[in-house]
């Protein structure tokens, strides 16, 4: 498409100058952008992540202490794992009341401090929504236990199977997420009740209008405290088969206590689930209507589910919204520490061709289920993850820690482990399903307990690698993954990061690349070697016209530092380190550096005030001279 210079000029000063547009900027669809479109979401595990008050837990206060690292990283949106009154035998996802804080975490006061802060540096709070289940300690199980008017079906009550000699076995094979059946015999009602996670986390009944109304009310009331969305989670365990049928076997393990024994076609996403998702979007689009003295209130759902299934959270076939965004977990699920170039292309390549059109891609690299990538994809691989994350259009979701590259800690002790599952298996397995590993605490300095907490023991033990890898360390290098992923967030907010059309390749086996382009802009490259081999490559193909190639962001190993220039040519071949990665940009005129454009972003800001002020000068003028045309007419 031509534009005539002046045009060119404009548009790139709008392109350059989109913070100035309220957030919103125009996409090549004519669509605005909405702030949830394009944000880095930080997951924070509050009990691990600062601890304020040295009992070695983290806390509410410990998390409002370190707001401003959030905003200095650039980070506008932070969701945090549960922060609820809860006995804690899942941390925080078994709930005894949903609209009281978890004393060890704090106070009310504390978390309206936590929201107040956190808008006053421009980070909005997304908080977790556990429906599924409830703790076993909740007034509405005990209630529904003592079958209490009202309460008799909050939960999903059986008689189980009545045998010869007067035992009972559950009314079915189901299992638990975390081993063994999914039933429990609750002596006081004479009944077994159904938990898909612990025992301790009976499952609600959401086929019980009650329980529907008293969710939506929870919701309300955080909304209502100023929350930004919420991300619920295990979503598509919400209903299971009314008939209460056997699942059929898996083949895949001969352990009928475990979760793989069969395949969960009666527990997990059956077609309600999807109509509860609606529901919630309708409310929170009912309440960001109500209240648009604040941003749009989204939703983000948890579920280990099908493509197809997820692409129709974002929207059903009747076009339908649900989901703003329900996670895309590929690459933690689909792509293994083995994956080559394919793999991840086609991944990327599977999540964009499912995704209902003028929807936002999400992409989850991490989070306190599943081991970090430094774990899952090796340290040398930290940065490339980064930038491979930060660089794919729509949204991108980090747990924190991952800006740093911490690394899981595998050794923890039988007798310090903690997580429900991993004490489920035993002490021979339990390493092998242990997340104790991913939630050690945050290392932010070579302190004590890595300046997490002053207490003699924390929650979980520190990992032993803090004295190298902790936060304080990576700030004052010259070079670390930390100032790699700020480096890439400050990418993030040039409208190419925003808008740029998206294309992606392998290279070959070892080697994979995609580009945000925009015509007659400025295109960004990303360049990704997951092998662990040194690899040289040749960009002249994937590039196109030989031309000069700038860094943008390179990671801790790499040869190349920012703003360095790269040939294109068969000659010239680009190196990358073992599962290292680059991001490079290709202009189409003058070539900027990242530390130069915000210079250039001040000079057209500048240029545009005169620009406005010669504009406003000549329609004066004009008026003017017409006017005195007129006066001389008469
Ligand atoms: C989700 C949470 C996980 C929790 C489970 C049960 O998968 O992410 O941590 O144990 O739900 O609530």
């Amino acid at each position: 498409m031509y534009a005539p210079p002046l045009i060119q000029i404009l548009l790139f000063s709008l392109l350059y100058s989109g913070s100035a547009m309220s957030g919103l900027v125009k996409s090549e669809t004519e669509d605005f952008i909405d702030w949830w479109q394009h944000t880095v979401f930080y997951q924070i595990y509050p009990r691990s992540f600062k601890d304020s008050n040295g009992d070695g837990i983290g806390d509410l206060q410990g998390i409002t202490s370190k707001l401003p690292y959030l905003a200095e990283t650039g980070i506008t949106a932070a969701w945090l794992s549960p922060i609820f009154q809860s006995p804690m035998v899942d941390f925080g996802y078994d709930i005894s009341d949903y609209k009281q804080i978890q004393p060890e975490y704090g106070t009310m006061q504390d978390f309206e401090e936590l929201i107040d802060t956190a808008y006053g540096l421009g980070i909005k709070i997304v908080l977790d929504f556990v429906p599924n289940h409830s703790s076993d300690q909740h007034e509405w199980f005990k209630k529904s236990a003592a079958k209490e008017p009202g309460f008799e079906d909050f939960y999903v009550w059986q008689d189980g199977i009545l045998q010869e000699n007067g035992t009972r076995l559950p009314p079915n094979n189901w299992q638990s997420v975390f081993y063994g059946s999914a039933w429990e015999w609750h002596e006081a009602r004479q009944q077994f009740y159904l938990h898909q996670f612990t025992k301790e986390q009976p499952d609600l009944n959401f086929r019980n209008p009650k329980v529907v109304q008293a969710m939506d009310d929870v919701i309300l009331f955080w909304l209502n405290k100023g929350v930004a969305g919420f991300r619920i989670d295990a979503v598509n365990h919400l209903f299971e088969d009314e008939s209460l049928r056997d699942e059929p076997l898996s083949g895949k393990t001969q352990d009928p206590l475990s979760y793989d024994y069969s395949k969960h076609i009666y527990t997990k996403d059956l077609p309600e689930v999807l109509e509860m998702i609606q529901h919630w979007r309708r409310l929170l689009d009912d309440f960001s209507s109500k209240h648009p003295e604040r941003p749009t209130r989204i939703m983000m759902t948890e579920a280990y589910a099908g493509i197809s299934k997820l692409a129709d959270y974002y929207e059903d076939h009747d076009g339908v919204r649900g989901s703003h965004l329900p996670f895309n977990f590929h690459f933690i699920t689909d792509v293994k520490g083995d994956a080559d170039a394919r793999d991840f292309v086609y991944n990327v390549e599977k999540w964009l061709i499912y995704m209902p059109r003028g929807h936002a891609a999400n992409w989850v690299m991490g989070n306190h289920d599943n081991p970090r990538v430094a774990s899952r994809f090796g340290a040398s691989s930290v940065d490339a993850m980064n930038m491979l994350l930060l660089t794919l259009p729509g949204v991108a979701v980090t747990y924190n820690g991952e800006e740093l590259g911490m690394e899981d800690y595998r050794d923890i002790s039988w007798q310090d482990t903690v997580d429900p599952p991993a004490r489920n298996v035993g002490k021979k397995l339990y390493k092998e399903v242990s997340r104790d590993p991913e939630r050690t605490p945050f290392q932010w300095s070579n302190e004590v307990n890595a300046g997490f907490s002053t207490a003699p023991k924390t929650w979980l033990p520190v990992h032993p690698n803090y004295p190298e890898l902790n936060l304080e360390a990576q700030k004052a290098a010259n070079k670390s993954h930390y100032s790699v992923y700020k480096d890439l967030i400050e990418l993030r907010h040039s409208a190419i990061m925003r808008l740029g059309r998206f294309n992606i390749e392998p290279i070959s086996r070892s080697v994979f690349a995609f580009k945000r382009s925009y015509p007659n802009f400025e295109t960004i490259i990303t360049i990704i070697n997951v092998s662990d081999r040194e690899q040289l490559v040749d960009l002249s193909e994937f590039v196109n016209r030989p031309k000069k190639l700038v860094v943008e962001v390179s990671g801790v190993d790499s040869k190349y530092e920012e703003g360095d220039r790269i040939p294109v040519d068969e000659a010239s071949k680009l190196n990358l380190p073992p599962g290292g990665g680059i991001v490079l940009s290709e202009r189409s005129s003058a070539v900027m550096s990242q530390q130069r454009r915000n210079l250039v972003k001040q000079l057209i800001q500048s240029a545009n005030v005169v620009l406005v002020g010669l504009l406003v000068y000549n329609l004066w003028r004009h008026k003017w001279t017409k006017v005195n045309f007129n006066q001389h007419q008469f």
